[in-house]
């Protein structure tokens, strides 16, 4: 797809092509699904979505069912079961869930020792008059509903863990005092991208019903109680039964401060494609990224984000900040990557 003399505009352009199903559905109608979008990561899960979807389910249990299959994958490092630990060693799980034809939410965040944090984030919708529990409090909620405590930590995962403590040296997430021009704080742990992995996943049911799950363990190796994008409603996901859904991976941290999902959503309700919609959301970042620490040399951000959304009309898109990427796609035809358009390469 990625050709050196395309421009960033030639290629979003063709991108919007290839990564949309616009052309094959009707733009002034909404539209039924089964629909399901995912990261990368969660090919299996929008396969079984749109199974569940298939089957009669609702939007929301359908994408939990399918991100459930990676919070139960031991190596899926990034998600639930299997994740890696916070910087003293601990699991620590942070996820919610939109339920748009209610628009309802339930979220949990820094949760201990229960696999499925997306399930309790929606008995959080279901059974409380709240939308977010975090850390003692949420575990007990979910002992409480009869979910199983247990030890989440992996060999795998306890590994890496040690890997990273024996060559932490002085560099940690704390940041001395510093201002907007600073670089060399010594708080640059080296991280990839799957550092901040994640999953999230939106569909569209047979109704034509939207719901949304962002589950995750988070960042990597980060100060215990750091709590990222996931498990916030508009930042790590967000959902509107009329218009559309999105949602997010990466570095949660930007999420955060330009509240992306939700900015989504509003541009895709002005009448922004998704990818348009995505693509704005990136830009939004890279406007508001002002920290010499967190650009490269060419002023960009050097961090990744990436965004996944579909519309009440069945199409489909997502944008990254950073270089090529792909999404997971399923729908009658069955279940597939798809590219992603992107800012910088
Ligand atoms: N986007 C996942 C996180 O930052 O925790």
């Amino acid at each position: 797809m990625i050709r050196s003399t395309h421009t960033r505009r030639e290629f979003i352009r063709n991108s919007a092509v290839a990564g949309t199903m616009a052309a094959l559905r009707p733009t002034t109608t909404s539209f039924a699904g089964p629909l399901a979008i995912a990261s990368k990561n969660g090919l299996g899960a929008v396969a079984r979505a749109v199974e569940e979807i298939n089957q009669g389910a609702d939007a929301l249990d359908a994408v939990i069912a399918g991100v459930n299959l990676v919070e139960e994958d031991p190596d899926d490092l990034t998600v639930g079961y299997g994740g890696l630990p916070n910087a003293e060693g601990v699991v620590e799980l942070d996820s919610a869930v939109i339920h748009g034809p209610t628009c309802r939410a339930g979220a949990v965040a820094s949760l201990q020792g229960i696999k499925y944090p997306s399930r309790v984030a929606k008995v959080v919708l279901e059974r409380t008059d709240h939308v977010l529990l975090v850390g003692d409090g949420a575990q007990q909620f979910a002992r409480t509903h009869g979910f199983t405590q247990e030890d989440l930590l992996t060999n795998q995962a306890r590994e890496l863990w040690v890997q990273w403590r024996e060559n932490l040296s002085n560099r940690d997430d704390y940041l001395p005092p510093h201002g907007p021009d600073d670089v060399d704080l010594g708080e640059a742990i080296m991280r990839n991208e799957e550092h901040w992995g994640t999953i999230h996943c939106s569909a569209i049911d047979l109704q034509g019903n939207i719901s949304s799950v962002t589950t995750t363990s988070g960042l990597a190796f980060k100060l215990p109680g750091r709590v990222g994008d996931s498990p916030i409603i508009g930042a790590g996901l967000y959902c509107d039964n009329e218009v559309g859904a999105a949602g997010s991976t990466g570095r949660g941290e930007a999420n955060l401060e330009n509240c992306s999902s939700f900015l989504i959503v509003e541009r895709m309700r002005m009448g922004d494609s998704p990818q348009d919609a995505c693509i704005y959301a990136c830009e939004r970042i890279t406007q508001n990224t002002h920290l010499a620490r967190l650009k490269n040399d060419e002023n960009e951000p050097a961090f990744n984000v990436s965004f996944y959304a579909l519309n009440k009309h069945g199409d489909v898109a997502g944008a990254r900040i950073r270089g090529a990427g792909q999404m997971a796609v399923a729908d009658q035809n069955g279940a597939r990557l798809i590219e992603m358009a992107y800012l910088f390469e």
